[in-house]
């Protein structure tokens, strides 16, 4: 059975978040993070981020993919905590979830600017095919150093959704 897309809650995603992707982290995970696209620690996301948004794929039994989404400031949201299982890599699930996120945003904010992340350098390549350039490289957070990216939301820029 080919994997369906699905709205996912918290709860869903932060086991895989846990014990996939971020395995040895020490701080807790929580729904949002508060770095901001400066690569610095901003409390005021808890007000913007308050409807972070949760999707993934799934087939008859698991998630296989996931992804989250929240505003940082005014314009601007992040993409943090994209995961596909090994198994289904290199088979487009990420560059539709990236997709299916920007469907979302652009719908309920149609002022949304920029979608930025905080990518491992492993996955840079990922993040530049899904459309992201290169800003700084910042230090300092686990499983860094990472490479800020972001992507301008312009109806151009969609790809098929
Ligand atoms: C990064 C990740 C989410 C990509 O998901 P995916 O479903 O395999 O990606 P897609 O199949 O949509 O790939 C889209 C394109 O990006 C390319 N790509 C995927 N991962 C890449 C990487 N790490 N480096 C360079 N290119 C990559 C694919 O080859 C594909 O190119 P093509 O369309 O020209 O063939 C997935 O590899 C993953 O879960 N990695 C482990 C977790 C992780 O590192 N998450 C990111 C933390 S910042």
């Amino acid at each position: 059975m080919n994997p369906i897309l699905t709205e996912l809650r918290f709860e869903d995603v932060q086991p895989i978040w846990k014990e996939q992707l971020w395995p040895e982290r020490t701080s807790k995970i929580e729904k949002i993070s508060y770095i901001s696209s400066s690569g610095i620690i901003d409390m005021q996301i808890g007000q913007w981020g308050t409807n972070p948004i949760f999707l993934g794929f799934t087939n008859n039994t698991e998630i296989v993919a996931c992804v989250s989404s929240f505003q940082t400031n005014q314009h601007e949201y992040r993409c943090r905590g994209i995961w596909v299982q090994e198994s289904f890599r290199s088979t487009g699930l990420g560059l539709k979830m990236i997709d299916a996120l920007i469907e979302i945003i652009k719908k309920n904010d149609s002022q949304a600017s920029t979608l930025w992340t905080m990518a491992r350098l492993r996955s840079v390549g990922f993040y530049q095919r899904a459309q992201f350039k290169n800003q700084q490289i910042i230090e300092g957070y686990e499983y860094g150093p990472h490479q800020m990216m972001s992507r301008i939301l312009d109806s151009q820029s969609m790809q098929s959704v």
